[in-house]
């Protein structure tokens, strides 16, 4: 209740987007400008993502995909991949206690195949716990890219088209779209990206063809509601055409 309370922005709650899908980028230089290191800066990173999404929630958002690390986020140095997994699996072994009472579903997409076995069984036993829950649907994306979204999809359609599951004609929009890792969840109506960088890094490409895009300069670990219902405020004030008049 009265979580719009305070805010500068007027938010129509007849108009919100029912998928928003965040870039969550900037947590690196946060912690530069204060002389922490990057660790710091992702630990920060997740305490402002609980932030958001008990705002989400509040504001009756549907679903909401973050973006946590990328197939491309390898390349970075090992001792920073392995701090992003300890934090991922911190964060979903709280995630229980802390959202209690709140009802919020989580499941992670991505290749899971390259992850550490216990991250993976964390994400098992957090998804199967939350699987019955109606509210907000937090879709943690977690060595995903879009591009190999598409390709494991495309061998998906191959492979099923081999043993007869589906015939050429049923290779559609719609049984490429059922084959993503985001089966079953509808496209994100809204995608903001923090700390000041205008390109989509490999996310959603196939997901987001008609989004509403917001970039902000703000780092993710500076992102507060505040930023959140501009974010919002923005979209409401689009008018989405999908190609018609
Ligand atoms: C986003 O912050 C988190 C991940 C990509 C895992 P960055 O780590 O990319 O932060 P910057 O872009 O270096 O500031
Ligand atoms: C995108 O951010 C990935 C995540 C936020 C997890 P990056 O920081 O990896 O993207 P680039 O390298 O700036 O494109
Ligand atoms: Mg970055």
């Amino acid at each position: 209740m009265g979580s719009n309370r305070g805010s500068k922005t007027e938010l129509n709650p007849e108009a919100m987007p029912r998928h928003i899908a965040i870039i969550m980028d900037g947590n690196g230089r946060w912690a530069k400008k204060r002389g922490l290191s990057r660790s710091m800066g992702h630990r920060e990173g997740s305490r402002i993502l609980k932030k958001i999404v008990e705002e989400c929630y509040n504001l009756g958002i549907r679903y909401l995909t973050v973006f946590a690390f990328s197939c491309e986020n390898w390349s970075r140095p090992r001792e920073e991949v392995d701090q992003l997994f300890k934090l991922m699996m911190e964060y979903l072994k709280n995630s229980e206690k802390e959202l209690r009472g709140k009802p919020v579903r989580i499941r992670v997409i991505g290749d899971r195949s390259g992850l550490p076995e216990e991250l993976v069984s964390e994400i098992c036993r957090v998804e199967k716990n939350t699987e019955h829950i109606e509210g907000l649907d937090l879709i943690i994306a977690i060595n995903y890219g879009g591009r190999q979204d598409i390709l494991n999809a495309c061998r998906t359609l191959l492979d099923d088209y081999k043993n007869g599951r589906i015939s050429e004609s049923g290779i559609t929009l719609d049984s490429l779209s059922d084959r993503l890792w985001t089966a079953g969840i509808p496209d994100p109506d809204l995608l903001i990206r923090t700390s000041g960088e205008i390109r989509f890094s490999n996310f959603l490409l196939w997901q987001c063809a008609y989004c509403e895009l917001y970039f902000t300069d703000t780092l993710w670990p500076d992102f507060r509601k505040k930023h959140l219902h501009d974010a919002i405020a923005h979209y409401q004030r689009r008018e989405r055409r999908f190609g018609g008049l």
